[in-house]
């Protein structure tokens, strides 16, 4: 389980300061897949870095599986980040000397995961999203969309417990997009990863089970089977606006 708690962060551009991300709390249940939605500019982005560990907050608290984050060691922290987070970045983040087949295997080669299993496992997602024939290419050679779909097939190949995926189907076609969507709600239905989604796409936005939305930093509206429940039994009135860590808790517990 994810819990933010009253996350924020400014940045200074020009001697003025641009609060990225003001006040954000939410929670996020082991097996859950939840997408974030929002304007460019909005802070999707550092929301994402700051509960995967990259980033660190002015204020507030990321609760991993109870564990505070940002009260660990830079050591700690980047042990607990490689054995628990994945990323797919909104932009493309492959090693331009390295081939498609050994980027993708690469974070395995630094843990303790199994090797065959992991090599076996990137043909049959390479394949799932028709890049099998690229393993021998280097990334300049492939596309945008292939570049990301490699990006993805090693997001996943840790097997990790929650996937931070920005824009991760931002370049694909519609087939693509399909088959990665698939992919992830495979492995969040059978293995139970909890999936961070931030698109562009309110299609793909609204086959997650609960969406939030992000203005200028704030989280203002989360929508959800359960919210729109809470909505009706509830005035609807009374959920509009900026959503505080008390009402997401009370709502989520439900
Ligand atoms: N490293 C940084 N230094 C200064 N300002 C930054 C930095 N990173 C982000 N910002 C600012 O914080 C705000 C939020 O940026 P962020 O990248 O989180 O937005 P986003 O919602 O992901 O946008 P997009 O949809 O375009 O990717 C923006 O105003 C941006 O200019
Ligand atoms: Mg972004």
């Amino acid at each position: 389980m994810i819990e933010m708690k009253e996350l924020s962060k400014s940045y200074s551009v020009g001697g003025e300061q641009v609060k990225a991300v003001d006040n954000a709390s939410f929670v996020v249940k082991r097996g859950e897949m939840v997408s974030i939605i929002g304007h460019s500019g909005s802070g999707k982005t550092t929301l994402l870095s700051l509960i995967g560990g990259l980033t660190k907050p002015d204020s507030g608290s990321v609760v991993i599986d109870g564990k505070d984050i940002w009260a660990m060691r830079d050591n700690k922290l980047s042990e607990f980040r490689n054995r628990k987070i994945s990323f797919i970045y909104q932009f493309a983040s492959l090693f331009p000397t390295l081939t498609v087949y050994e980027n993708i295997i690469l974070p395995v080669t630094f843990g303790n995961s199994h090797m065959g299993y992991a090599s076996s496992w990137a043909m049959q997602f390479c394949e799932a999203v028709g890049i099998c024939d690229k393993m021998g290419c280097y990334p300049s050679q492939l596309s945008g969309g292939q570049q990301r779909r490699v990006a993805i097939a090693r997001a996943f190949i840790t097997n990790p417990e929650i996937i931070l995926a920005d824009e991760p189907t931002g370049d694909l076609d519609e087939v693509n997009e399909s088959e990665v969507l698939s992919f992830f709600k495979k492995l969040n239905g059978e293995k139970g990863t909890i999936i961070i989604i931030v698109t562009h796409n309110s299609d793909l936005a609204r086959q997650t089970r609960r969406q939030m939305r992000m203005t200028s930093g704030v989280i203002t509206t989360v929508e959800s089977e359960a919210c729109q429940n809470l909505y009706i039994m509830r005035n609807r009135n009374a959920m509009d606006g900026k959503y505080t860590k008390h009402n997401v808790r009370s709502e989520l517990q439900k």
